[in-house]
């Protein structure tokens, strides 16, 4: 089925939608992007990602988008129009482009390019991997120093996922210093006892918008939340461990490089807090 996809005002069937090669996302991944999940049709955490996507603008100094109102707008628009039940809404703004190759940013007035696509992934939440868990391999945290904003800068996360599959792993755990900053896509967490242990808010990792919403859960849940680094081997040694993000929502991880957590199958806590998280999101969700 050919899709409806958004660009810069028009709704076109996709094999129709065109951006400039000159467009400063495809010659400097000038450009940044949200990843909103569908569930029953309808969107999760939308003024989370909103807010996380101004931000984002705004670290990089871009023009920016249509009004709020007007992009839950386009949002829902293209979920009727491609019939999503569940998937996802892929949203993409870059500087634009003036029509040649510059280091330098374009006029402030240049025209931001606006993407918008929807992917359908029927049975997102019952994804069969929530039940097994993952394994994740550890690799060198080689990005560049503002992964708080969420820029089109992807091949470092692309090539981690690489490895991961390459080793016969699910994805890969990133680590500067010795300590876990996060996954290729999701944030990263480890239980022990009954305390749950994520890197805090820095420019080192992304503030992901699920991360948000499962801490605030655990807490009101009464569980233990401690917000600190934790290295590689304290990972391995973890009771639990899990991931967050829009695409994966709350998933377990079993196993760490060689090292099996527990008894090699999800534990108690992480299968617990994503069905709060499903719980609450669909409740929540518009
Ligand atoms: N990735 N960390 C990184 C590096 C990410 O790319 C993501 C999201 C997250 C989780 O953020 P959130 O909970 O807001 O989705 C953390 C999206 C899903 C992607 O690139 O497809």
């Amino acid at each position: 089925m050919t899709r409806t996809v958004y660009v810069n005002g028009d709704y076109l069937p996709e094999t129709e939608a065109k951006v400039s090669i000159f467009d400063r996302g495809f010659l400097m991944a000038d450009g940044v992007y949200e990843v909103t999940s569908v569930l029953g049709g309808k969107l999760i955490d939308f003024d989370g990602h909103a807010r996380r996507l101004e931000r984002s603008l705004n670290e990089l100094d871009m023009p920016h988008p249509p009004e709020l109102g007007e992009m839950l707008e386009i949002h829902r628009k293209l979920v009727t129009e491609n019939g999503i039940e569940d998937g996802l809404v892929y949203l993409q703004i870059t500087r634009g482009s003036d029509g040649d190759r510059d280091f330098a940013y374009p006029a402030r007035d240049t025209r931001p390019t606006v993407v918008l696509f929807t992917q359908s992934k029927p049975g997102l939440a019952d994804s069969p991997a929530a039940k097994t868990g993952m394994r994740v391999i550890t690799i060198d945290d080689v990005r560049w120093g503002r992964r708080d904003i969420k820029t089109v800068q992807l091949l470092y996360p692309s090539m981690g996922k690489m490895m991961a599959k390459a080793a016969g792993a699910d994805d890969a755990w990133m680590v500067q210093d010795g300590f876990v900053t996060e996954g290729t896509s999701n944030n990263a967490y480890i239980v022990k006892g009954n305390k749950i242990i994520t890197r805090a808010l820095s420019n080192d990792i992304l503030h992901g918008i699920t991360r948000a919403a499962v801490l605030r859960f655990a807490r009101e849940a009464q569980m233990e939340v401690e917000e600190r680094n934790f290295t590689v081997e304290e990972a391995k040694d973890a009771d639990e461990a899990f991931v967050t993000s829009a695409s994966a929502f709350v998933m377990p991880v079993v196993q760490i490089d060689d090292a099996v957590l527990g008894d090699g199958v999800p534990g108690r806590v992480a299968p617990r807090l994503r069905e709060i998280y499903l719980d609450e999101s669909l409740k929540a969700a518009i």
